[in-house]
């Protein structure tokens, strides 16, 4: 399908295109004869070796990708090599792990999967752009493409070509904590965002020593789901969650089907169309039934009316979900439509199960045939086949993993990211010739602060966690002229008598559930942080670092301009550009920022009033 005529499906409504895209979008069927000459060759085994995917801190061995015949690993959050996180830790991993899957005995190449979902951003020195959301505040696809290309090819200098991005959630709710992974609360700009992020990943065809494998997540209705009823339990590190429910991730969306079409399915056949050949289902359920066990979802929609030819690969665990007993869970999913499940530790006793599975009847033959070959096109269609192919990292693209040229395209996204939501008495832009100008804020001289979640660390952390960056208070620091001093505190003292206060304050890094939040409030500290810079009685600009919009009134009237800034990555020369005035703000909300907790949910078109900013606002250009 040609690029225009993908750009006019993403016009049409949402509706139209589930009826539009029933042709397979990209040409696998060129391989078809090879994946079934492949199949042909299989035992039960190796067939249901490939529809295992294990985690590779969760893997007891690396030998069991020969053992078990695996067909993928993955490096979840914080599944980090056992010799760290450099660049060349992760390409000699990957190497590892290719070398174990050249000994079976048809050597089919694993895929390798990661979170590289605003950057290779598991991986020290990576380019970290801005999270989704504050993409979505750019409006810029072309824009969203070209991170998508250098997300890929700083991916591929570690060797990895398998990326669990985009997510094209809808968050309709900001109380839940992956409201930053999405781009918007409007589908359609979701849709068109995130098939741009597909084509920016697959770029010129995925056999393209450039390009990755996209995964368009979690299918769906994963940012439609109502509050628990449960308490707020803390998510913990991951291999102890056992998805436990801690509020809204991971819960119910209870809507008709219109509405479910509507919101949440409307970026899937835009992505499919844009290309994107895995596609991830989601741990949340539909009027009570998780989606990873739907067969309607995920067989009669997905794969038959959307005309989608890849593979569905689970969420971590998520299988485990659906029944109290794995067996039983393995099959209803299987069943269903899933391909490949991500069992990071538990991936043995997988293999086991599906296996008996089969023998007994229970799941047919032509399901594990379906799941390989959609696997196996997938593959052939990334040259992992082809006699040339080269299972380690790109030197030439080693040589340009966070070159400058790189950060300059992060540095755009971020000015193109912020939203400048106030400014009176023309305190904005900056002067850079000032006397004196005093920075705020722990958030402005911290990079882990600027990242958000997914940055190196699942939850992200707090410091220095990556090299290359520019934190806002360093950005301030490179902008000013030679005479102006610039001083800084992190609690907001010390402001008197400079000539303006920049304060810096956020939401502290999270990702998933652990990000759900009842009150979305800041904490005392940040609050106390504007107060003080406040009462020295110059003129204060803050910028916000957060996942959503939060409860700000109490900082917005202490504040002479405010700027939200969400997570905007390792480049903060983009903050200080537009604080100096160096770029015109042009970013417009992506969400409408709720005035009040009573009026959320509260979206575009939902037909509520009075926010405290609607949808599409933004100061400036
Ligand atoms: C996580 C997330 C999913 C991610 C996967 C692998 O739980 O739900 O978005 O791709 O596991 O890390």
């Amino acid at each position: 399908m040609s690029k225009i005529s993908g750009s006019c499906l993403i016009m049409l409504s949402s509706a139209f295109l589930m009826s539009a895209c029933t042709t397979p979008p990209v040409g696998l069927s060129r391989y078809d004869a090879d994946a079934r000459s492949l199949l042909n060759r299989m035992t039960l085994d190796e067939k249901i070796g490939q529809m295992v995917q294990a985690d590779s801190s969760g893997m007891k061995d690396i030998t069991d990708i020969q053992t078990y015949h695996l067909g993928s690993v993955l490096s979840g959050g914080g599944s980090d090599p056992a010799d760290g996180n450099s660049l060349a830790a992760w390409a000699a991993y990957y190497e590892a792990c290719q070398e174990q899957a050249a000994r079976t005995r048809l050597g089919i190449p694993i895929l390798y999967g990661i979170d590289a979902v605003h950057g290779h951003n598991n991986v020290l020195g990576a380019v970290i752009f801005p999270h989704n959301i504050g993409l979505g505040c750019t409006r810029n696809p072309a824009l969203v493409e070209e991170i998508g290309r250098i997300a890929a090819m700083e991916m591929r200098a570690t060797g990895m070509h398998w990326t669990f991005a985009p997510c094209v959630t809808v968050p309709q709710d900001e109380h839940w904590g992956r409201t930053y992974e999405g781009y918007s609360e409007d589908p359609e700009l979701v849709a068109e965002l995130g098939a741009a992020a597909v084509r920016g990943l697959q770029g010129n065809g995925l056999d393209d020593p450039k390009s990755v494998l996209a995964c368009a997540k979690h299918f769906a209705g994963d940012g439609g789901t109502q509050p628990d009823s449960g308490d707020f339990v803390n998510v913990g590190d991951r291999y102890n969650t056992g998805g436990a429910r801690s509020g809204w991730d991971q819960g119910d969306t209870q809507c008709d089907e219109a509405t479910f079409r509507r919101i949440h399915l409307a970026p899937y056949p835009t992505a499919i169309t844009a290309g994107a050949l895995s596609i991830m289902p989601s741990y949340s359920s539909w009027n009570g039934l998780k989606c990873s066990a739907s067969k309607y979802l995920l067989t009669d929609v997905l794969k038959g009316e959307m005309g989608f030819e890849g593979f569905l690969v689970s969420d971590w665990e998520a299988i485990r979900q659906i029944d109290p007993d794995f067996k039983t869970a393995i099959g209803i999913s299987i069943n269903a439509g899933m391909d490949m499940a991500m069992e990071p530790t538990k991936y043995r006793t997988f293999y086991k199960y599906l296996k008996e599975l089969v023998e007994e009847g229970t799941v047919p033959m032509s399901r594990i045939d379906d799941a390989v070959f959609r696997i196996l096109r997938v593959k052939l269609a990334m040259g992992l086949m082809e006699e040339g192919y080269v299972a380690q990292g790109d030197p030439a693209l080693q040589n340009e993993f966070g070159s400058e040229a790189h950060r300059a395209v992060a540095r755009q996204a971020v000015r193109e990211s912020l939203v400048l939501l106030k400014n009176e008495g023309h305190v904005f832009p900056a002067s850079r010739t000032a006397k004196r100008i005093h920075v705020a804020g722990q958030a402005a001289d911290n990079i882990g602060y600027q990242c958000g979640g997914w940055t190196i660390a699942w939850q992200g952390k707090s410091g220095d966690v990556t090299a290359g960056g520019t934190t806002v208070l360093g950005a301030v620091r490179k902008t000013v002229a030679p005479g102006t001093e610039v001083t800084y505190s992190k609690d907001g003292s010390g402001a008197e008598g400079a000539d303006l206060c920049i304060v810096v304050v956020g939401e502290k890094p999270y990702a998933e559930g652990a990000g759900d939040d009842p009150d979305l409030q800041l904490a005392d500290e940040e609050l106390a942080t504007v107060r003080q810079a406040a009462a020295s009685g110059v003129p204060v600009i803050t910028v916000l670092f957060s996942g959503r919009p939060i409860m700000v009134n109490g900082i917005l009237d202490q504040s002479d301009a405010f700027i939200a800034a969400w997570f905007p990555g390792t480049e903060g020369l983009g903050v200080a550009d537009v604080l100096f005035g160096d770029y015109q703000p042009t970013g417009k909300l992506s969400f409408t920022w709720p005035r009040s907790l009573d009026q959320i949910p509260i979206n575009k078109g939902d037909g509520k009033t009075n926010p405290l900013f609607p949808y599409g606002f933004g100061l400036g250009k």
